[in-house]
C-alpha cells in the first residue's frame, strides 16, 4: 500500500490542502505546531474514521468556521493492484460523518458511511486499526515510552504491539468462562438426587394404585346396589302416594260438601224464618186501613189551614209595616212643626239684628270720642308736668345763686328782683300744678266712661252673636221646612197603597190551635203510614222466599247423594296411613345408606387420584434428574475441553513470542548494523523483551549505552515491529512507513546514518514518511514538504 495523494478542507488547521504524495524518502518539515502531525493524522481519519482522531471529533473541523462549514478529507491510495479513493466528510452541528470508497475510478462507491467504510478498509488491509497504525505508524513520543518504560511494562506495549496481548485476553475469556461452568456445574450436583431411591419410591406408589382401584371397584358394586334399592322403594313409595292423594282428594271433596250442607241447612232455616214473618205482617197490615182514610181527610184539612196560615202572616206582615210607616210620618209631622215655628221667627230676629248693630255703631263712635278726650288730657298733663320740672330747675338754680345771680331772661343780676323772679316763678308753679291735676282728672274720667262704654259694646256685641246663630238656625229650618213636606207626602202614599193591600185580602179566617193538633196528628199517622209500608214490602216477597225454600230442599236432596258416591268411591281405596308412613321411612334409610355408599366410593377416587398424581410427579422429577445428570455431563465436556483449549493458547502463545522474538531481534539487530555502520550489529531480547546489545563480542544491558545509543536501538527495535507486523498481515505488503519525531537526542551524524539505513529499507517501505522539526536534515531528504504557519493562521503544504 502506498499513498498517492490527500486533499483536506477546513481540516484542523489546513483551510485547504491539496498534496501528492511521490514513492521515496519524505520529509515532513516545519516548526512546532505547523501542522506536520495533522497530515498523518488525516490520512488515518480518512481510512479509519474517528478512532484515529487524537482528541473529541469536534474539535477536526477548522476552529472559528460555523457549523455549516463541511470539513472534509480526500485519500488516494494504491493497494493489491487497485487504486483506491476515499472521501470522508464531517458535517453539521451534531458533526456527523459521511464516508464513500471508489476502487479505480468506478462511479459506484464499493462502501458507503462511516463505519461501512472503516469495515471495508479492515478487511481490504486484513488489519485491523489497531494492527494499522501500529505497522505504520511510530508516533510521536512513542519511542521515548519504549526506553522509559519499566522491564514489565515494555514487555506489554510489546506484546500489544506484536498483538500478543489479544492471545492473553482470549485466554482469560476461556479461563473466566471455564470458572463460571465450574460453578454452575457445582450447583447443579448440589440439586442431583438418587434416581434409584425415585425408581423404589414409584414402584411402591404403583402398587398402592393397585391396591387402591381394587377398594374403588368393589365400593363401586356395594353403591350400584344401594342405588337400586333405593330406586325399588321409591318406585313402591311413589305407587302408594298416588293412591294417598287420590283418598285426600276424595276427603277433601266430603269436607266442601259437608260444609255445602251445612250452609244449604241454613239459608233453609232462615227461609222459613222469613216465611213467618211474612204471614204476621199480612195480620198486622189488616188493622191499618181504618186509620189510613182518616188520615186522607186530615190532609185536606190541612192544605186549606196551611194556605190560610200564609194569607193570615201576610196579613200581619202588612199591618207591622203600616205601624212602622205611621211611626215615622207621626216623627216627621212633629218634626214640621217644630221647624214651622223656628222659621216664623225669622223677620223678628232680622229686626232685633239691624237694631242691635245700629246701637253698636253708636257705641264704638263714643268710645273713639272719649279716646280722643282723654288723648287731649293726657297732652295737656305731661305739657304741665314738663314744663314744671324746667321751673323748678330754674327756681332752683335761683335759689342757689341768690341775689347775685344774673336774671335767666334778660341776663342782667337781679339784685332787687331777686324776690320778685322767686315769686314769679312760684306763681307759675302754682298754675302749672292746676293744669297738670285738671289735665288728670279729665283723662281719669275719659277713661272711667270709656270703661263703662266698652263693656256694654262687649255685651252687645256677644247679643248680635247670638241673634246671628238663631237667625242662621231660622234660615236653615225654612229651607228644612220643604223637604220634610215631601217626606210626610210620600209616607202618607204609603199608607194608603198598604191600607188599599189590606182591604183586598178580605176578612182571614185562621184557627192557629186547630192547625197545629191536625199537624201533630198528621206526623202520627204518618209513621203508620210508613210501617204500613214497610210490611207491604215484607208481603211482597212472599213468592220469592217460597221458590227460594224449594231449590234449598232439591239441592240438599242433591248433596246428600254425592255424600253416598264419594265415602263408597274413598273406603274403595283402601288407603292405609301407618303403612304408608313405614314406607316413607324405609326409602329415608335407603337413601342414607346409598349417601354413604357414595361418599365412601369418591373417597376412594379421591385417593386413586391422590396416588396417581403423586406417581406423576416423581415420574416428572426423575425424568427433570436425568436431565439435569445430562446438562452437568455436557458442561464436564465443556470444562474438560476450555481447559485444553486454554492450555493450547497458553503453548501457542509460547511458541508465538519465541518465533516472533527472535526475528523481531534479528530485524532490529540489521538496522542497528546499518545505522551505526556496523559499530554495533547486534542486538538479543529476552523473554521480556529486555533489550541487550552486543558490544564486540561481549553482550550488555542497553542501559550500559549512551543516551543516544539507547534511542537509535529503540527506534531500530520499533522499525523491526513495523517490519514484522506487516510481513505476518495476511494481505498485500503495506510499503509505506511514518516515523514522527524520531531524532531526539541523535547528533547530525547519528542522524545521517539513520537516513541512510532507512533509504536502504526502501525495498520494503517505498514510502517512508519522516516528520521533523529540524531544517538541517532537509538536504538528507530527497522529497520535501514543507508546513508552515501562515498569517491568518491557517497552515500551508508546499511539496519542495
Ligand atoms: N481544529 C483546529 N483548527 C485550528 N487549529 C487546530 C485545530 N486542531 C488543532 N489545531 C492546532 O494545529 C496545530 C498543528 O498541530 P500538529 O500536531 O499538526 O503540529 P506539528 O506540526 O506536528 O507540531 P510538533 O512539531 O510540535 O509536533 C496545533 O497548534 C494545534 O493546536
Ligand atoms: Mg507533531
Amino acid at each position: 500500500m502506498i499513498i498517492k495523494s490527500l486533499k483536506l478542507h477546513n481540516y484542523r488547521r489546513f483551510e485547504q490542502l491539496e498534496i501528492e504524495f511521490p514513492e521515496n524518502l519524505i520529509g515532513i518539515i516545519g516548526r512546532n505546531g505547523a501542522g506536520k502531525s495533522t497530515i498523518i493524522e488525516a490520512i488515518g481519519w480518512a481510512l479509519y474514521g474517528n478512532r484515529f482522531v487524537r482528541s473529541d471529533k469536534h474539535d477536526v473541523r477548522l476552529q472559528g468556521t460555523d457549523d455549516k462549514a463541511v470539513c472534509s478529507a480526500e485519500i488516494v491510495f494504491v493497494y493489491g493492484g487497485s487504486e483506491f479513493r476515499i472521501e470522508r466528510k464531517l458535517k453539521g452541528k451534531n458533526a456527523t460523518v459521511e464516508a464513500a470508497v471508489w476502487r479505480n475510478g468506478q462511479a459506484e462507491a464499493v462502501a458507503v458511511q462511516d463505519a461501512g467504510v472503516s469495515e471495508f478498509i479492515e478487511s481490504l488491509l486484513q488489519l485491523d486499526y489497531r494492527s494499522f497504525t501500529t505497522s505504520v505508524f511510530a508516533q510521536q513520543k512513542e519511542l521515548d515510552k519504549l526506553s522509559t518504560l519499566q522491564p514489565e511494562q515494555r514487555r506489554q506495549a510489546i506484546n500489544r504491539l506484536i498483538n500478543i496481548d489479544r492471545i492473553d485476553r482470549a485466554r482469560e475469556r476461556v479461563r473466566a468462562d471455564r470458572n463460571e461452568k465450574q460453578t454452575t456445574v457445582k450447583g447443579q450436583k448440589a440439586m442431583l438426587k438418587d434416581i434409584d431411591e425415585l425408581n423404589a419410591r414409584k414402584k411402591r406408589r404403583m402398587a398402592d394404585h393397585g391396591e387402591m382401584k381394587k377398594q374403588h371397584a368393589a365400593l363401586r358394586m356395594h353403591a350400584d346396589e344401594r342405588s337400586k334399592r333405593l330406586a325399588r322403594a321409591r318406585a313402591n313409595l311413589q305407587a302408594m302416594t298416588h293412591v294417598r292423594d287420590q283418598f285426600r282428594a276424595w276427603e277433601a271433596q266430603m269436607t266442601v260438601l259437608q260444609s255445602r250442607l251445612a250452609e244449604n241447612e241454613k239459608n233453609h232455616q232462615r227461609s222459613r224464618d222469613d216465611l213467618a214473618e211474612i204471614e204476621k205482617a199480612e195480620q198486622e197490615l189488616k188493622g191499618y186501613s181504618v186509620l189510613l182514610s182518616e188520615m186522607s181527610s186530615i190532609k185536606v184539612e190541612l192544605s186549606r189551614l196551611d194556605a190560610e196560615s200564609a194569607r193570615h202572616s201576610r196579613l200581619q206582615s202588612r199591618l207591622a209595616e203600616k205601624k212602622t210607616i205611621q211611626d215615622v210620618l207621626d216623627r216627621e209631622q212633629s218634626n214640621r212643626r217644630e221647624t214651622e215655628s223656628r222659621a216664623q221667627d225669622v223677620q223678628q230676629l232680622e229686626k232685633m239684628y239691624q237694631e242691635l248693630s245700629l246701637d253698636i255703631e253708636q257705641l264704638e263712635r263714643a268710645i273713639e270720642d272719649i279716646q280722643e278726650r282723654s288723648k287731649k288730657a293726657t297732652g295737656e298733663k305731661l305739657a304741665a308736668e314738663s314744663k314744671g320740672v324746667d321751673l323748678r330747675q330754674k327756681l332752683a338754680a335761683i335759689h342757689k345763686m341768690g341775689p347775685d345771680g344774673s336774671c335767666p331772661v334778660c341776663g342782667q343780676r337781679l339784685g332787687d328782683y331777686y324776690g320778685d323772679v322767686i315769686d314769679d316763678h312760684e306763681k307759675q308753679l302754682a298754675e302749672l300744678r292746676s293744669l297738670y291735676s285738671a289735665g288728670k282728672q279729665a283723662e281719669e274720667r275719659a277713661d272711667a266712661e270709656r270703661k263703662d262704654l266698652q263693656q256694654k259694646l262687649a255685651q252687645r256685641r256677644s247679643a248680635r252673636d247670638d241673634l246671628l246663630v238663631r237667625l242662621k238656625s231660622a234660615q236653615e229650618a225654612g229651607e228644612l221646612l220643604g223637604k220634610i213636606e215631601q217626606l210626610i207626602i210620600g209616607y202618607e202614599k204609603q199608607m194608603s197603597t198598604i191600607d188599599a193591600a189590606i182591604d183586598a185580602m178580605g176578612p182571614v179566617a185562621y184557627d192557629e190551635d186547630q192547625h197545629r193538633r191536625l199537624k201533630a196528628r198528621y206526623e202520627e199517622l204518618l209513621s203508620l203510614q210508613q210501617r204500613a209500608a214497610k210490611l207491604e214490602e215484607r208481603i211482597d216477597r212472599r213468592q220469592q222466599v217460597q221458590a227460594h225454600i224449594e231449590a234449598i230442599v232439591k239441592e240438599l236432596h242433591a248433596i246428600g247423594t254425592e255424600m253416598t258416591a264419594a265415602q263408597t268411591a274413598q273406603a274403595a281405596l283402601e288407603f292405609n296411613e301407618a303403612i304408608y308412613e313405614q314406607e316413607k321411612q324405609n326409602v329415608e334409610k335407603d337413601e342414607a345408606e346409598w349417601n354413604a355408599a357414595k361418599d365412601e366410593l369418591a373417597q376412594a377416587a379421591q385417593q386413586v387420584a391422590l396416588i396417581a398424581r403423586d406417581m406423576e410427579a416423581i415420574t416428572k422429577e426423575i425424568s427433570e434428574q436425568k436431565v439435569l445428570a445430562g446438562t452437568i455431563r455436557a458442561a464436564e465436556k465443556e470444562i474438560l475441553y476450555l481447559n485444553i483449549l486454554d492450555d493450547y493458547l497458553g503453548r501457542f502463545r509460547l511458541d508465538l513470542a519465541g518465533r516472533i522474538r527472535p526475528l523481531i531481534a534479528q530485524r532490529a539487530s540489521e538496522l542497528l548494523s546499518l545505522t551505526t555502520a556496523s559499530r554495533y550489529a547486534q542486538l538479543d531480547l529476552d523473554q521480556d523483551y529486555n533489550i541487550r546489545v552486543y558490544d564486540g563480542n561481549r553482550v550488555f544491558p542497553i542501559e550500559r549505552f549512551s543516551g543516544g545509543e539507547q534511542d537509535l536501538v529503540n527506534l531500530c527495535l520499533r522499525i523491526a515491529i513495523s517490519q514484522v507486523v506487516a510481513e505476518r498481515s495476511g494481505g498485500a505488503p503495506i510499503n509505506f512507513i511514518v516515523l514522527d519525531e524520531i531524532f531526539g537526542s541523535q547528533d547530525a551524524e547519528r542522524r545521517d546514518l539513520i537516513l541512510n539505513a532507512l533509504a536502504q529499507l526502501s525495498s520494503q517501505f517505498r514510502q517512508i514518511y519522516i516528520i521533523t522539526h529540524i531544517e538541517s536534515i532537509r538536504d538528507m531528504l530527497p522529497v520535501l514538504i514543507h508546513v508552515e504557519l501562515k498569517d491568518d493562521r491557517t497552515s500551508r503544504a508546499t511539496l519542495l
